[in-house]
C-alpha cells in the first residue's frame, strides 16, 4: 500500500536520529522521503554560503546513492535569477524548467540531467533561511501540488530542527571542553598554592624555632657570663696555689725552709684552696639552679616546681642583659607557689617578654624599670608583667600576638616574640595572655594561669 505524505511526514518528524545532532544521518532519513514522497530520483539539501553568495550541495541523493559535500556549487554572479528567488525566502516551485526565468543554470544542469521540473523548499533556522531542500523532477513535466510543496517545506523545517540538535551537540562539547579545561586550571591552581602553603609553613616552622633558639642563647650566654666570676676566681687561686707550692719546695731542695715560713705557706695554701672550693661550688650551684629554671629545658619538660624560684632563677640568668641596657628589673614579693607544669616554657615566656622590652620599650625613658607581680587565688595565679616605656599603641594592639607582626622589621624584628608567648601560655600552659587596658605608663600584660 502507498504510503500517505503525511504517515511519511509523521515518521520522519517522530524520528529520534532527528535530534541526535548528527546532521548526516538526519538529511539522509530526509531526502530520503522526499524522494519516497514526491515519487522522484534525485534530491539534495544546498546550503548558503557565508554572506550568501553562493549555494553549496551539502549532501545529494540519487536513487539509494548518497555523496556528502560533493563540489557543486552554484553562484548569484552566473545565476542571479535563481538567487533573486531564493532572496524571496519561500519556496520556488519550477513545473517547466525551461519555461521559468529563475531556472537559469538549466543548459548547464538541468538540461544535461534530464531534470524537467524542480521543487525547492527553503531551510530555515532560527528565523534565517540557511538553504534548501532540492527536489528534481525527470521525464515528464510535472505541476507540483500544494500538498507537495507543503510536505516538502515541512521536510525542509525538520532539517532546521536537526541543525538546531547539532548546534546543541556542539555546544554541550564546547562547555564539557572548557568544564575539563577549567578543573584542570583549578587543580593546577590548588596545586600551586597548596606547594606555597607547605613552604610557608616550613618557613614559618624555622623562624619559630630560630626565635626559640635565640631566647635560649640569650639564657645561655646569660649563664656563662654568671659562672665566668667563679671560675677566674678559681683559676687565679689554683694558679697562686701552685707558685707557692714550687718556692716553697726550692726552700726545702736548698734547705732554706724555716718553720716561719712553712706555717706562712700552709695558711696560704689553706685560703687558696678554700677560695677554690667556695667559687667552683658556686658555679656549680648556678649552674643547677639554671638547670632548674628550666631554661635549657626547651619548654618540654612537664614538672613540678616552684613558680617564684622558677622566675627568679630566670632573671637571674637574664641579669648581664637587664646591667648592660641599665633596667632595674624587680620581682615584687608575693608567695610561694608550687606548679606541676613547665618551667621551660615560664622561663621563655619571660625572657621574651624582656628581650621585647628592651627592644621597643626604653628609646625614652631615662630610668628604665621592669615589675613582676605574682598573685595567687584559689582558682587562678596570675602573673603581672609591666614595664615603664612607650607603651603598645591602640592601633597595633590587635595585631602583636600575629606571627610576623613587627614595628621593627628594619632593625631585624621577626614578629614571632609575642606569638610563641601566646602559644605558649595558651596551649603549653592551657593559661591566658591580656594586654593591660591602661598603657600610659608602660607596656602591661596579664598572664592568668590555672592552679590544676
Ligand atoms: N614592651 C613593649 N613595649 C612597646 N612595644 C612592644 C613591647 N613588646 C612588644 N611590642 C610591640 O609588639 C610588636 C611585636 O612583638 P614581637 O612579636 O616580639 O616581635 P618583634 O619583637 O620581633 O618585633 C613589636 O614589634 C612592638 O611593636
Ligand atoms: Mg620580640
Amino acid at each position: 500500500m502507498h504510503r500517505t505524505l503525511y504517515d511519511i511526514l509523521l515518521d520522519v518528524s517522530k524520528s529520534a536520529m532527528i535530534d541526535a545532532g548528527n546532521l548526516q544521518t538526519a538529511g539522509r532519513l530526509i531526502l530520503t522521503a522526499a524522494i519516497d514522497g514526491l515519487q522522484i530520483n534525485r534530491a539534495g539539501i544546498w546550503l548558503l554560503t557565508d554572506g550568501k553568495q553562493a549555494i553549496r550541495s551539502k549532501m545529494l541523493m540519487d536513487g539509494d546513492n548518497c555523496i556528502f559535500d560533493c563540489d557543486l556549487q552554484l553562484t548569484r554572479s552566473d545565476y542571479p535569477h535563481y538567487f533573486t528567488s531564493l532572496d524571496s525566502a519561500r519556496a520556488v516551485i519550477t513545473n517547466d524548467v525551461c519555461a521559468e526565468q529563475n531556472t537559469d543554470f538549466r543548459a548547464n544542469y538541468l538540461i544535461p540531467s534530464g531534470i524537467t521540473s524542480m521543487l525547492n523548499a527553503p531551510i530555515h533556522h532560527r528565523g534565517e533561511m540557511l538553504g534548501i531542500i532540492c527536489c528534481e523532477h525527470q521525464g515528464e513535466l510535472r505541476a507540483w501540488t500544494n500538498e507537495e510543496i507543503a510536505f516538502t517545506s515541512a521536510l525542509a523545517d525538520t532539517y532546521g530542527r536537526a541543525i538546531s540538535a547539532a548546534q546543541r551537540n556542539e555546544y554541550e562539547q564546547q562547555l564539557k571542553e572548557i568544564n575539563e579545561q577549567l578543573e584542570q586550571k583549578i587543580d593546577d591552581r590548588t596545586n600551586v598554592l597548596q606547594t606555597a602553603l607547605r613552604n610557608l609553613n616550613h618557613t614559618q616552622a624555622k623562624l619559630i624555632e630560630s626565635e626559640k633558639l635565640a631566647s635560649l642563647g640569650r639564657l645561655v650566654s646569660g649563664l656563662a657570663h654568671e659562672i665566668n666570676t667563679p671560675l677566674g676566681i678559681s683559676v687565679t687561686s689554683s694558679s697562686h696555689c701552685a707558685s707557692e707550692l714550687n718556692r716553697v719546695q726550692k726552700l726545702y731542695q736548698e734547705d732554706a725552709l724555716n718553720e716561719e715560713t712553712f706555717a706562712l705557706f700552709l695558711a696560704e695554701l689553706e685560703d687558696g684552696l678554700g677560695l677554690i672550693n667556695d667559687n667552683l661550688h658556686r658555679a656549680a650551684t648556678l649552674i643547677q639552679n639554671f638547670k632548674l629554671s628550666g631554661a635549657i629545658h626547651t619548654a618540654n619538660e612537664e614538672e613540678a616546681f616552684e613558680l617564684r624560684a622558677c622566675i627568679e632563677l630566670t632573671l637571674k640568668s637574664l641579669q648581664p642583659l637587664l646591667k648592660k641596657n641599665r633596667i632595674d628589673c624587680i620581682l615584687a614579693p608575693g608567695p610561694e607557689i608550687t606548679l606541676n607544669s613547665y618551667p621551660g616554657a615560664i622561663a621563655q615566656i619571660i625572657t621574651n617578654l624582656i628581650t621585647n622590652s628592651i627592644h621597643h620599650a626604653f628609646a625614652n625613658t631615662i630610668e628604665k624599670k621592669i615589675q613582676l607581680q605574682l598573685e595567687r587565688t584559689p582558682e587562678r595565679i596570675t602573673l603581672h608583667y609591666r614595664d615603664n616605656g612607650c607603651g603598645i599603641a591602640d592601633e597595633i594592639r590587635p595585631k602583636i600576638f600575629e606571627p610576623f607582626f613587627t614595628t621593627a622589621r628594619r632593625t631585624g624584628g621577626s614578629g614571632l616574640g609575642l606569638s610563641i608567648v601566646y602559644n605558649l601560655v595558651t596551649q603549653k600552659l592551657g593559661g591566658e595572655i591580656v594586654i593591660d587596658a591602661d598603657q600610659s605608663s608602660g607596656a602591661a600584660f596579664t598572664i592568668h594561669l590555672s592552679t590544676q
